[in-house]
């Protein structure tokens, strides 16, 4: 996808935080529900279904109604500071045990939403229920039209809070969005929509010091019934936003053991595997918890035609370390997912004098990796302890035909250092030489 020179303007302009401000907050004449900050509410009437168990029938008893707060996005001239910048207000003055937050949903209080129809994008919308209305036949719901993002926004020491790459996310979820055939989202809206629900959550964005995020959830479906096998002709963005912590417990700290898959694969060398669709993580659910069970948390794939050569894992990316000549080695695989944090990885590695390489990594070549890395927005930089193959094809049949390959016990120094250096950056505690953090305003 090419990004114009009018948005790449005004990105850098988000950088910064002028220009950025002025298109959030300088009023426009056309639009009333852009000029003010509306609450309206829309009331849904359902019908619940409930059954006498002992006549053993069906009957229509209660009405239920559910009511929604809307909240049309803009901000009000009150809202703009007297130096021209929006007020965001302060992080982490929700209730919450900070230092204790899992990866796990919780309730904060909005979401943002937006719907495509008629050939264009509405108005984006801050809702304050979680729930959401969707009708029957939903693309979503029975072809899995659907993709989502996942990226993060962090407290600095001053207050301020920053988004990280999110204009990395706006190109990813379009290049998503293509691949099922739903529309596109300009990706100025995209980091103007972040920006929004973050500014409206900003209790439940974790202070500074506490080591958590708010991890932000765009997710684009198709929402217009179709029966026949078609694209949606509606669809639905929404951003939920959850405070959090370790997505594996004890973080950093503590190094997870993974299971090398043979009986699934995620993704095919011609599928979905480089788009980041809903399906592509419904795959991983057996594996997943069959691996949980067996005491392995992450699953690591290899490539679905030869299994022969490493992909990614249940979570997140692969990246092998090689410590004696300074190599950072990741697949190079069209169905493994571009993640944001491997790319910034990448590019600190190279500031730090590794030598990147993004090509084929054959199975048997994990035993030359002194320190192996899981990386993603919600897993970070996660040490992986060691990985074992159950029924490795070069044991043969007969005796123990698994194979373990072990790296570092303790945390690797140069997944300690790649650690600090991006949560540094993230965190605003060292120089942000790139211009990834785009604040909040
Ligand atoms: C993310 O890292 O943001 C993801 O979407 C991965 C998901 C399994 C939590």
């Amino acid at each position: 996808m090419r990004i114009s020179r009018a948005l790449l303007a005004l990105l850098a302009a988000a950088r910064g935080c002028d220009s950025f401000t002025a298109v959030l907050t300088r009023p426009s004449s056309s639009s009333s529900s852009r000029e003010g900050r509306s609450r309206g509410a829309t009331t849904t009437t359902t019908t619940a279904l409930s059954s006498t168990s002992r006549e053993g029938r069906i009957r229509r008893a209660t009405t239920t109604t559910t009511t929604t707060t809307t909240t049309a996005l803009s901000s009000t001239a009150e809202e703009v500071g007297s130096g021209g910048t929006a007020v965001v207000g302060t992080p982490g003055t929700a209730d919450l045990p900070w230092s204790e937050l899992g990866f796990e949903y919780r309730d904060t209080k909005s979401h943002l939403r937006m719907v495509y129809r008629d050939g264009r994008w509405e108005e984006p919308t801050l809702v304050e229920s979680p729930y959401m209305q969707v009708h029957i036949g939903a693309t979503a719901l029975h072809y899995g039209q659907a993709c989502f993002e996942g990226l993060k926004a962090f407290s600095h020491a001053d207050g301020d809070v920053y988004l990280f790459r999110p204009d990395e996310n706006g190109m990813r979820i379009n290049r998503s969005a293509n691949r099922v055939m739903m529309p596109e989202i300009p990706v100025d809206m995209f980091v103007r929509a972040c920006n929004d629900v973050v500014r409206d959550n900003i209790a439940y964005v974790p202070p500074y010091g506490s080591g958590g995020a708010l991890y932000l959830r765009p997710l684009l479906f198709g929402s217009g019934p179709r029966i026949g096998l078609q694209p949606s002709e509606e669809y639905t963005f929404l951003i939920m936003v959850i405070p959090v912590g370790d997505y594996y417990k004890g973080g950093l700290a503590k190094p997870v053991n993974g299971l090398i898959i043979d009986e699934y694969d995620r993704a095919a060398p011609r599928g979905v595997g480089s788009a980041k669709v809903a399906g592509n993580y419904a795959a991983d659910l057996i594996p997943n918890v069959q691996a949980k069970k067996m005491g392995y948390p992450i699953c690591l794939y290899l490539d679905a035609a030869t299994h022969t050569k490493v992909e990614e894992f249940s979570t997140s990316n692969f990246i092998g370390i090689d410590n004696t000549n300074k190599r950072y080695v990741t697949p190079s695989s069209p169905s493994v997912l571009p993640s944001v944090t491997n790319k910034s990885l990448q590019t600190i590695a190279r500031d730090r004098g590794m030598t990147v390489e993004a090509r084929d990594i054959l199975v048997e070549e994990l035993d030359t990796f002194d320190e192996v890395i899981a990386c993603g927005t919600a897993v970070v930089v996660t040490p992986i302890g060691s990985l074992t193959r159950l029924n490795d094809p070069a044991k043969g049949v007969g005796g123990d035909s698994s194979t373990m390959y072990r790296f570092t016990e303790d945390v690797g120094v140069t997944t300690r250092a790649l650690y600090d250096q991006v949560r540094s950056i993230q965190n605003g505690e060292i120089e942000d030489v790139h211009n990834w953090n785009f604040k909040v305003q």
